[in-house]
């Protein structure tokens, strides 16, 4: 099923970060490096998250614009390519904020309080007054933000794992309370008349051996058949397995998470990379400040001396070995570590040479968006026109299954 729904239209991909300004190896090594793999297989849209920001930053707002184009220069610069992907900003699609109020009305409040994130940050940000109202609805803003593109596809690390399932969960409600129009069964009769004869003896077989028989091969077949179907429109085709599942219409499809190994980056310091402990190299760093950078990183304590040998288990520099170096090199260091016959400035030669021949490319293309910041604001604002027009149809959606102001 999941091949012949690739063969009819590329999966759409949806996902955003926060703008905290130029990227790290953990920011490229979590995320975006999986994003730009991803530009070319699915239909991604990739977006400036400056709404979530302000759930933390709301008396900082100076440092969102800024960041916000830092981060992406640094996305082109790593290789997200507007050609390839759309790129926009979430508070260019105004749609974002009516969406998350009327998620909000049907969001029970448990199910946001016991996100694990809310109590994380709360306790993570002590000097920061977090009993917000927006705050609290961080997880809602985010459902928002992926139910209005009706993602199939979800690329997150795994912090934000219990988000995407929150969206999931919010996206069932909503069509459960709101799903029911009753014209629904005439528009599944009128579609199936469409698809003709055959496929509609079939759907409806499959539909009886489900809704009637629970034969779970049935709702299986069904789902085979409408996804298989090349005439259907993406709408029709959830209104088809709506009616087979017997949920209703769905109007707001439940995405999935995209699971992908991402490494955990650990930072010069050996703790998490992160910018608040100041441990990063960034994607932009000349090579001269890689150099240092690596040459100053934390390695295994007991090398205090060439002869001390060494344990690369112990070692943060060698977790940077298993992203960047072949398994030759790995080899050499491990072993030239625990006989100490070389030392950790040689071992780290490598990764520092690695490194910086990869950010070359990042660093020169992010240059060139450095320096005309306008190409920045048009990729941005071409990417959140052709965002709004998703986004404007989702709403006309909603709002008339709500019954609300769609005149
Ligand atoms: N919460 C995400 C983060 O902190 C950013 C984000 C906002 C997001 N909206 C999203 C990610 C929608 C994926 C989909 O990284
Ligand atoms: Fe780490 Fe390499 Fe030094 Fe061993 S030799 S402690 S792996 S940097």
């Amino acid at each position: 099923m999941e091949e012949a729904n690739q063969a009819k239209r590329p999966d759409r991909v949806l996902s955003g970060m926060r703008p905290t300004g130029y990227m790290h190896l953990g920011n490229y090594h979590g995320a975006l490096k999986n994003w730009v793999d991803l530009q070319s297989q699915y239909d991604c849209y990739f977006f400036v998250a400056d709404w979530h920001a302000l759930t933390t930053a709301y008396d900082e707002t100076h440092t969102i614009e800024e960041f916000s184009q830092e981060m992406v220069v640094d996305w082109l610069g790593a290789g997200l390519s507007p050609d390839q992907c759309t790129i926009f900003m979430q508070s260019k699609v105004p749609e974002h904020a009516e969406l998350h109020l009327f998620l909000s009305m049907i969001t029970p409040l448990p199910w946001v309080e016991r996100v694990p994130t809310y109590k994380d940050i709360i306790n993570s940000l002590q000097d920061k007054d977090l009993a917000t109202y927006g705050f609290l609805g961080y997880p809602v803003l985010q459902a928002a933000d992926i139910l209005m593109y009706r993602a199939e596809r979800v690329p997150v690390g795994m912090d934000q794992d219990a988000h995407v399932e929150m969206s999931r969960e919010i996206a069932r409600r909503f069509n459960e309370i709101y799903g029911r129009s009753s014209d629904f069964d005439a528009s599944v009769m009128s579609l199936l008349e469409d698809q003709g004869e055959p496929f509609k003896r079939d759907f409806l077989e499959h539909h009886r051996g489900y809704r009637e028989g629970g034969r779970q091969a049935s709702l299986d077949d069904g789902l085979a058949l409408v996804s298989s179907s090349p005439s259907l429109s993406r709408r029709e085709s959830e209104i088809l397995e709506g009616y087979l599942r017997g949920t209703g219409r769905v109007i707001l499809p439940e995405p999935r998470s995209l699971a992908t190994k991402t490494p955990l980056v650990v930072g010069l310091d050996g703790r998490k990379m992160s910018k608040s402990y100041g441990n990063t190299v960034q994607l932009r760093d000349e090579p001269d400040v890689i150099e240092k950078k690596i040459s100053r990183m934390q390695t295994d304590p007991a090398r205090v001396r060439l002869k001390d040998p060494g344990d690369p288990k112990k070692c943060p520099v060698f977790t940077w070995h298993e992203i960047y170096l072949d398994e030759d090199q790995r080899e050499w260091a491990a072993n030239g570590c625990r006989t100490a016959s070389i030392g950790c400035r040689e071992c780290k030669q490598p990764l520092i040479d690695t490194i910086s021949d990869e950010q070359t490319t990042f660093r020169e293309r992010a240059a060139e968006y450095a320096k005309s910041p306008e190409k920045v604001q048009q990729i941005l604002v071409e990417g959140s026109e052709k965002a709004r027009v998703i986004a404007k149809e989702t709403m006309t959606e909603v709002r008339a299954a709500i019954g609300i102001a769609n005149a």
